[in-house]
């Protein structure tokens, strides 16, 4: 991990209130591995006075730019938002851990996505591609103007997609049309969302999830992050720190 001083090269609204960043600095792929995150200090001042941790959404295959996916939430998205061309932002990474790799050639890959936990599994999904995967998307919005990177998945292989309202593909929660017929599932997004997950995915499947909890330092001391141990498997574990041991966890390591 180490410090980043990254100039922004767009900084442009894509879906409601979703925000693609594009930023140029050095990001040799072998240390920004999908899943890991970015701690991004968003204002110049002293507020807000901690970072934001975003995941990597994109990496350029000359390892010169890397895209970030962000929604608007609240102080220090909005200041994100406010963000023009040729600023620069003073970015802590990679931090954490990242998503296993470790697939051979012609294996099923579901990617899970819900809202703004969507950007990670993009770059995930294009290097398990490029490693021989067959990529099946399974992405979750609350509605069509929400929804994004919808034709950059379809690049990858096929995608189904689920609006609470209908008004994009299925009605109702993307986990309704999960089935099993994978090697490896991969999914970020809501708790509610890997509660589901846990109930239909069998626990000798393999299945990974990246947690986005709310974090306070970012890097293992602050414990403002911690999600529970499935004590089935971590009987005397205290609690996992997002940050550190995460974001990325095995589906049924976690108690939710
Ligand atoms: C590892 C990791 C990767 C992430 N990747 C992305 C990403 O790629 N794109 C993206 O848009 N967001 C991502 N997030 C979530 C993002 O960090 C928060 O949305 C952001 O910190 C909100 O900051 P804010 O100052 O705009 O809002 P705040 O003012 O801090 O909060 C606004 C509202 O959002 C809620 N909130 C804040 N942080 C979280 C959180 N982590 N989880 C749930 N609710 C939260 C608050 O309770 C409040 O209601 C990620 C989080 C983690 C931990
Ligand atoms: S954010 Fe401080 S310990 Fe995880």
């Amino acid at each position: 991990m180490k410090k980043n001083i990254l100039e922004i090269q767009s900084n442009k609204e894509i879906a409601h209130e979703i925000f693609e960043l594009k930023l140029k600095g050095e990001f040799k792929k072998e240390e920004f591995i999908p899943g890991k995150f970015l701690h991004i200090k968003c204002s110049d001042n002293i507020h807000p006075l901690l970072r934001r941790p975003m995941s990597i959404c994109d990496i350029s295959d000359d390892e010169k730019q890397m895209t970030v996916l962000y929604r608007v939430e609240g102080s220090g998205t909005k200041l994100l938002q406010k963000k023009s061309i040729g600023d620069f932002l003073d970015v802590l990474a990679p931090l954490g851990t990242a998503y296993d790799l470790d697939i051979r050639a012609g294996e099923k890959i579901f990617l899970v996505g819900g809202g703004i936990g969507v950007p990670p599994l993009y770059y995930l999904g294009k290097e398990l591609k490029k490693r021989g995967g067959i990529i099946k998307s399974f992405l979750g919005f609350s509605n069509r103007a929400d929804s994004f990177y919808i034709n950059e998945f379809k690049d990858l292989g096929e995608v189904e997609i689920a609006t609470v309202d209908g008004s994009l593909g299925h009605k109702g929660f993307v986990t309704d049309k999960i089935n099993l017929d994978f090697d490896a599932l991969y999914s970020c997004g809501p708790t509610p969302m890997f509660k589901t997950l846990q109930t239909l995915i069998p626990e000798d499947k393999r299945a990974y999830i990246a947690m986005e909890e709310r974090m306070g330092c970012g890097i293992g001391a602050c414990l403002a992050c911690v999600c529970k141990p499935n004590s089935k498997y971590f009987p005397n574990k205290g609690y996992f720190r997002a940050c550190k041991e995460g974001p990325v966890f095995k589906l049924h390591d976690l108690e939710f």
